[in-house]
């Protein structure tokens, strides 16, 4: 039987809308990636309902399933499970990827800090039934992300894929009702990149999709004029799907916004007024994307949301409206501890920008995020790595005997 008295060999998993973490307990960074959406043959009818190993999960699982291929997303828009079948297949893959048996590790889940009740049941009854795991542990991904910056009380701001959420986290406990939501995340920074690579009248073409034709070097060609070596030819597929493309296409358009895109480091000057030197990113068919002033607009979106026509609050205004919202005693704490996490985090410049921003508005402000990209990005699922090592952790996990005496609703207690 489980007997949590020494410290039990874990499993971390954090199910991210864009990417899944999984890892081994008192590990720094997670050691599998996957991305979170998944593919399904649409062959049958669709009358027929899916079971877990119907799914495609692995982006190199998905190339050799081209043809007849849907992508669909676990997740709905808030960024909660609805198809469970989906996320089963996710955490089957994943286990085996990293070699780990569930039935003997303890799995501690970095959930979204507001996660529903019934997910949260539905969670705990998956893992326990389906995968046999002996104890389980959610841990709310704010609280995580405080923790991997090494506080119990601060503000957590979570920049992911789907959303951006700013928990404020008193003594490793959500202060409750304070939270908030911006519904602008790296996706629609994608979203953003990808119209503006459509208003140059550029087309994203996934490797697939053409045959490269290696040009002989024959005819000399003008030192100033970009040597291309190949044609390309296009590869036609009979039955790709939509949704299948647009995947590979989204994944273009993130490099390129990881690349190219960046937080305007001179607020203060009008870009209209200066130069700006325009950078280019080669895309695989050879095609140049290139951007001058336009590199800074994506990241408009959550810094200057009615300049790109959208009606949210700037994330500056969000960060303090939700510290100001929290009983006054825990501002001056909550202000020295602005912790970050997630993937969009890292765009460049941004957390220099927050610093000069936050620090003009506000007096003894503190940003907390490590220097180091993959650190940042995976701080939550890090902050569940390090708590599930901690001896005195050890007998807040949740076993499968308490489960089974008490229920899946037992987890509300365990797991506040
Ligand atoms: N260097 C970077 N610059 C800008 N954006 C980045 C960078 N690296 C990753 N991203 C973006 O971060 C997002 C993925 O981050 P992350 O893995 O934290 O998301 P997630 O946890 O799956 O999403 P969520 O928490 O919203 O459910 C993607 O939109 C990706 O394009
Ligand atoms: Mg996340």
């Amino acid at each position: 039987m489980f007997q949590p008295s020494n410290v039990v060999p874990s499993i971390i998993f954090d199910f991210g809308t864009h990417t899944t973490k999984a890892g081994f307990g008192g590990e720094g960074l997670p050691r599998f990636l996957c991305s979170s959406s998944v593919g399904i043959q649409k062959l049958q009818t669709e009358t027929v309902t899916s079971k877990a190993s119907d799914y495609i999960v692995g982006e190199r699982n998905l190339l050799r399933r081209i043809e007849g291929t849907e992508i669909i997303s676990p997740f709905n828009e808030d960024g909660f499970v609805e198809n469970w079948e989906a996320l089963e297949a996710i955490i089957s893959y994943s286990s085996t990827q990293l070699s780990a048996d569930l039935s003997t590790n303890a799995v501690l889940v970095v959930e979204p800090s507001q996660n529903p009740k019934k997910e949260r049941e539905k969670l705990v009854e998956l893992l326990f039934e389906k995968f046999d795991v002996p104890a389980i542990y959610l841990l709310r991904s704010a609280v995580a992300t405080c923790f991997a910056n090494g506080r119990y009380t601060g503000c957590a701001v979570e920049l992911g894929a789907r959303g951006t959420e700013i928990t404020p986290v008193f003594e490793g406990a959500i202060v409750g009702n304070k939270s908030s939501r911006l519904n602008v995340g790296g996706e629609h920074l994608t979203r953003y990149v990808l119209s503006q690579v459509d208003e140059k009248g550029l087309q994203l073409n996934p490797f697939f999709t053409f045959r490269k034709k290696f040009l002989q070097d024959e005819e000399p060609v003008e030192e100033t004029v970009q040597k291309r070596t190949f044609d390309i030819e296009p590869v036609t597929f009979s039955d790709m799907r939509e949704s299948y493309l647009w995947f590979w296409k989204k994944k273009l358009a993130e490099d390129i916004k990881v690349a190219l895109c960046r937080v305007n480091d001179q607020p203060d000057i009008d870009l209209n007024s200066i130069q700006i030197p325009f950078i280019s990113y080669e895309l695989p068919d050879g095609t140049l994307v290139e951007m001058g002033r336009e590199k800074y607009s994506a990241a408009d979106c959550l810094l200057d949301p009615s300049r790109v026509g959208l009606s949210s609050k700037s994330l500056v205004d969000e960060i303090i409206d939700v510290i100001e919202g929290c009983d006054s005693s825990l501002h001056r704490e909550l202000y020295s501890s602005i912790c970050f996490s997630g993937g969009t985090s890292n765009l460049t410049g941004l957390l220099e920008y927050l610093t000069v921003a936050l620090g003009r508005r506000m007096h003894k402000v503190k940003l907390l995020g490590s220097n180091v990209e993959a650190e940042r990005r995976f701080a939550a699922w890090t902050g569940g790595s390090m708590l599930a090592t901690f001896g005195e952790f050890q007998k807040m996990w949740l076993s499968k005997a308490e489960y089974e005496e008490n229920g899946k609703t037992f987890i509300h207690k365990k797991c506040a």
